[in-house]
Order: C-alpha cells, then structure tokens, then sequence
C-alpha cells in the first residue's frame, strides 16, 4: 500500500453481516466502491454497498469468479470461514488481502493461531491439547484437568463449544463439538478453564507506515460462547493494560499486514491470558460506535487505506448490549424502539437482517453515562425495550 493513496479505492468485502455493514458505511463515506459478498441475499452490508454478490465463500471457483468479475484492489475478509487458500492466490496475483492472506488463514484455525502465540511466541495461554477423536479426548481431559472447555477446532461465534464439568460429560462435548464444527474438520481443542475477573477485547490497528496502536480495551460478557454485552473502559489496571498491548503487539506483528485486530484476553488477579484474536472489527468493538471519536469500522477503513489516525479519543463510560431474536421468523419488524430512544445518550442500530431464528443478533442498543456500571444498566434496559415480530 504505497504512501500516499488514491481514492476511491475498489473494496471486495467478503461477508456482509453487521460488522461489514459499518465499515460498508465507513467506506462509502470516502466514497470508496464497494462489492458485498455473502451466501445469502439481502444480507446487512448488501444493504449499503454498491453491489453484491451471492456465492459459497468456501467454494474457490465462486471466489474466482467474482473476483475476475470485479477486480477489487483490496480484499476485506469479514467472517473465518472463507476457502483462504485461495485469498493467497489472489495475494499472489497482486491484490491486497487485509490483514494478509496468510493471517486469515492462521486465524480460522484455532490450533494455527494457538501454536504460534504459545509455541513460536512464548506466549501465555490457557493450558490446552487437541484431539481428533473421542478416546482421545477422554485421556488428554485427565491431562488438563475439569472443569475445561471442548471447542472445534474449525467454529466461531461459540458453536460447538463447551464447558466440561468432569469425566460423565466429555462424550456429549465431543459429540456436540463434531456436530458444530466448520466443514468437515474432526479436530477439538480441550482448554483448562480459566476463572478469569474480567475478559477484554484489546482492538489494536496495525498500520501500514505508522507504528501500531490500540483502543483503550473494552470488557465483554458472553453467554452460549457469545457476547452479550460489552463496555469501555474496561477498568483493568496500568499494569494489565501494558501487559495486554506487548502480546497483541507481538501476535499482530507476526500476521503481519494492516488493519484492526481484537485480541481477546482473560485477566485473571495476577495475569493476562492470550485467548484469541480476530483479524478484523470484533463483535464487543460494536460499543465504539458510541464511545470513540472514531469507532473500529473508521479504523480499520484508515488501518486498510494507509490513512493517518492521529488521535484516537475515548469518550467516556459507555456500554453495548445486543438486540437478540427469540424465535423463528421467515420476516422481522421491530417495536420499541421509539420507547428505546427516548433517554440522552443511547443509540439503537438495527442491522436489518432478513429473518430472524432464535439467538441470532439482529441489533445492538449503545448508551454512555456517568460510569461504566450505569451504561451497562442503561443498554440492556433499552435493548430489552426492542420486540421483534414478523411483519
Ligand atoms: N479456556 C476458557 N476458560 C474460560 N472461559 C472460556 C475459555 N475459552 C472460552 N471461554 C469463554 O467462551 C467465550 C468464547 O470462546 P472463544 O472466543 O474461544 O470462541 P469463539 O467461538 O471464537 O467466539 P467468537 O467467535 O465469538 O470470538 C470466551 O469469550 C469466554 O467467555
Ligand atoms: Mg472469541
């Protein structure tokens, strides 16, 4: 990416849910050009691109044919799972593929990504083994010990996942781990459970001819393997803050490239545990939309450009907290909203996802108040004020 670039530029993103959607936005307001790709149609960044594509992403063909179609300059990943064999052939063939093609590779992998922070980089993670079947399993459990945590290998967003609590549950875990795993991978990781205080994403952009540089972290809650709520500050100590940054510092500068990155964390009384990290905007990273001068999506817009981020200012206690759907539905309308919005300082974005099946997330309501504590109260309670229903 040379100095001084020239806009508009040609973005491919592939994947188009809400996180694509704000960085479509953030783009589009540089007037960049933008193709949304997704499986399916109508999804959210489909919405506020220029154009879409509907294609397998794990399918190299489809890639290839929508990339001769559009040329793009960049290619922005926005989901794992993605044939990134093929990112590294269209890298090859002189476009840019953000973070880089071989970093999403890395990433879509939970073992590549675990064996280079711990093994190459010395990094501190949870205690973990693998295991491709389940006699396997059952033995190196005994190893990490109960209660720990069985994941596919291949999966994002929590599938698969879970928390075994002794020997009688390993066979479930295995069972519902396989079942839930990206493609036909037959591979878990088994990780001791960590009793962390408090887990953080640490966003950290990774410039092109700058140095490296991060928000200030944001603390998360997760149910099912999914964030429920997040907020910044995170309100960990100096110490932690600095701790957190050298890792993420180290892991990004082995992927290498440029972009936003979340780097997800457990801060235990007297540690800073590496957990995992995503070469991209992160889920939590939705409450900068309300608490940033400039959230994660206009970040990563500059991080990917090579465009100058002089300052980046927290605004103060802020809070998110997701608008989940409960059940089924072939059409989705939204009430409350109204009674949402009616408080100072919060913020409701729905990401205008066609159908609705229970958990899936289908908006996110932002607050800022007086301390972190009350913006959490005051996110969820207007999240909460949003009722789904078919049209
Ligand atoms: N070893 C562990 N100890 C304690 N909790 C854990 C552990 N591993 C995962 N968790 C919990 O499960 C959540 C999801 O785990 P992880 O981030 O590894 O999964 P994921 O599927 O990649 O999720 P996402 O794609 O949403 O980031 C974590 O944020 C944490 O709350
Ligand atoms: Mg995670």
């Amino acid at each position: 990416m040379s100095n001084s670039i020239k806009l508009p530029q040609k973005l491919m993103l592939l994947g188009s849910g809400e996180l694509g959607k704000e960085f479509v936005i953030a783009a589009q307001r540089l007037g960049n050009y933008v193709i949304a790709v997704d499986r399916y149609a109508n999804a959210p960044a489909m919405q506020v691109a220029d154009c879409s594509e509907v294609i397998s992403m794990l399918n190299a063909d489809d890639l290839e044919a929508v990339v001769t179609k559009h040329q793009p300059n960049l290619i922005i990943p926005e989901i794992e799972a993605i044939r990134t064999e093929k990112l590294l052939e269209f890298e090859q063939r002189g476009i840019t593929v953000i973070p880089t093609a071989a970093a999403t590779n890395y990433t879509m992998n939970r073992d590549r990504i675990r064996e280079l922070a711990h093994k190459e980089l010395g990094i501190r993670t949870a205690k973990y083994s693998y295991a491709v079947s389940l006699e396997e399993l059952i033995a190196i459990s005994d190893e990490i010990g109960f209660p720990n945590v069985v994941k596919p290998v291949m999966s994002s967003s929590g599938k698969g996942q879970s928390v075994v609590q002794n020997k009688s549950d390993v066979e479930q875990a295995w069972n519902y781990a396989i079942a839930n795993s990206r493609g036909d991978s037959q591979k878990v990781i088994v990780e001791e459970f960590i009793d962390f205080e408090i887990e953080i994403t640490l966003l950290t952009i990774k410039q092109w001819h700058a140095p490296t540089i991060f928000c200030s972290p944001i603390g998360h809650r997760q149910e099912r393997g999914d964030y429920q709520e997040s907020w910044q500050p995170a309100g960990i100590a100096a110490d932690k803050i600095l701790q957190s940054q050298a890792i993420a510092k180290k892991v990004t500068d082995a992927l290498g490239g440029a972009g936003i990155f979340g780097v997800e964390f457990f801060i235990t009384k007297d540690e800073v545990i590496f957990s995992e990290l995503s070469p991209r905007p992160h889920d939590t990273g939705m409450v900068t939309l309300i608490s940033q001068n400039l959230n994660e999506f206009e970040l990563h817009l500059r991080a990917v450009l090579g465009l100058p981020i002089p300052h980046i200012e927290q605004l103060g206690a802020s809070a998110s907290a997701v608008i989940l759907a409960s059940e089924k539905l072939d059409s989705v309308a939204f009430l409350g909203v109204a009674e949402a919005l009616s408080e100072k300082d919060i913020d409701i974005k729905l990401f205008g996802k066609p159908t609705a099946h229970p958990y899936r997330r289908m908006g996110v309501a932002l607050a800022k108040a007086a301390n972190v504590q009350q913006a959490r109260e005051k996110a969820t309670t207007a999240a909460n004020k949003v009722k789904i229903i078919s049209t």
